[in-house]
């Protein structure tokens, strides 16, 4: 089946980026994202704003992704597209752009769950990038979403544990607003945290029962300590940023490296795979690689542009599906609440 010349496209708009892909077999040859800086000045996503984008980008984004893939539109096999869990707006608009495309060219439609994808993102042919062995564990971590999944096949996961409130990006987000940073703020509290004091302050890790978490007291917790110094010292955040930042990341990684050992003691799977922006992050990178050394784990963490929101990883799962014949109906809709 492989050696067939299977193109497939992949599109993704469940949040505020509109992305396209190429795929041929397992291969990314193309993989456009728009970002929506709108956002920006607002602190956050605006729904109605991401849509609107969307409608905007989407054709381009669908050009950009043909054309770099060097292909014509009339080579592709099947359209993947995000049929959720996201923004019900921004999701009907790669929904609908994806059946038209499907029924215009008169090839078959591929459902994708996004969560899933953030998984099976790491089964991309890549250079240099391994893909995990089966039964693994897989932790999505971004500003949407927090999750630890057992993966016992392709399509057979099992969510064991999940945020209960705020994703671990947003706690980061959250905190960058609480310090003056913009938005989103992760990549630059992690930059100043390697410059600071992780033990200077201390922030009491939530008590979450099992494999949940939740973030949102952290959030708060921050947002007191702040207030409080800054009362006694305007210039608490400029004197301190650093160890501050330090501080919050020491506090987050803990709280997820906690739960994936637990999660691995519980289920005796040493294979860790993590995706989603914030496994960007430099102490998560750190954690994981100590834990290779400490534990015996075998951790996997994808091409950075395949685990922020993409398409590739739209269009792998696409591929997966396409060989198995798991097509979609036309009548088929999005799902803002689509579970694993
Ligand atoms: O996957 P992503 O691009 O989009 C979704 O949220 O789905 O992730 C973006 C999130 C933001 O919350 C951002 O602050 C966080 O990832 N992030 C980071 C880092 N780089 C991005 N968080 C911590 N450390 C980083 N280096
Ligand atoms: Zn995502």
């Amino acid at each position: 089946m492989a050696s067939q010349n299977i193109y497939i496209l992949g599109i993704e708009s469940s949040c505020d980026d509109t992305a396209a892909a190429v795929i041929h077999n397992g291969k990314i040859l193309s993989n456009v994202v728009a970002g929506q800086d709108i956002h920006r000045q607002y602190g956050g996503v605006v729904p109605e704003l991401a849509s609107r984008a969307h409608q905007q980008n989407i054709v381009p984004v669908v050009h950009q992704a043909l054309q770099k893939a060097n292909i014509d539109k009339s080579q592709l096999r099947a359209i993947a597209f995000t049929r959720g869990p996201g923004l019900m707006g921004s999701l009907l608009v790669g929904t609908s752009f994806a059946k038209s495309l499907a029924y215009g060219l008169n090839i078959p439609l591929i459902d994708v769950n996004h969560m899933q994808a953030h998984i099976l993102a790491h089964f991309i042919d890549e250079d240099g990038f391994d893909k995990p062995e089966f039964p693994f564990l897989g932790m999505t971590i971004s500003g949407g979403h927090t999750q630890i999944v057992k993966v016992s096949s392709y399509f057979d996961m099992e969510v064991i544990g999940e945020t209960l409130d705020d994703a671990v990006g947003e706690a980061y987000d959250k905190s960058g607003k609480i310090l003056g940073l913009s938005y989103p703020a992760g990549h630059e509290i992690d930059r100043l945290a390697q410059l600071g004091n992780p033990k200077a302050f201390h922030f009491t890790k939530p008590k979450v029962d099992g494999l949940n978490f939740s973030f949102s007291g952290l959030k708060t917790a921050i947002l007191y300590f702040i207030q409080r110094e800054s009362k006694a010292n305007p210039n608490f955040i400029k004197k301190h940023l650093n160890d501050v930042c330090a501080s919050i990341q020491y506090t987050i990684i803990g709280i997820l490296m906690d739960k994936l050992k637990l999660a691995s003691s519980q289920t005796g799977i040493k294979h860790i795979a993590i995706g989603g922006g914030v496994s960007a992050n430099s102490g998560i990178r750190r954690a994981l690689k100590d834990a290779e050394q400490k534990f015996g784990w075998k951790t996997y963490i994808p091409k950075l542009e395949f685990t922020t929101d993409n398409a590739a990883m739209i269009a792998i799962v696409g591929y997966l599906k396409y060989l198995e014949d798991d097509f979609a109906e036309q009548n088929v809709m999005a799902s803002a609440r689509l579970k694993i």
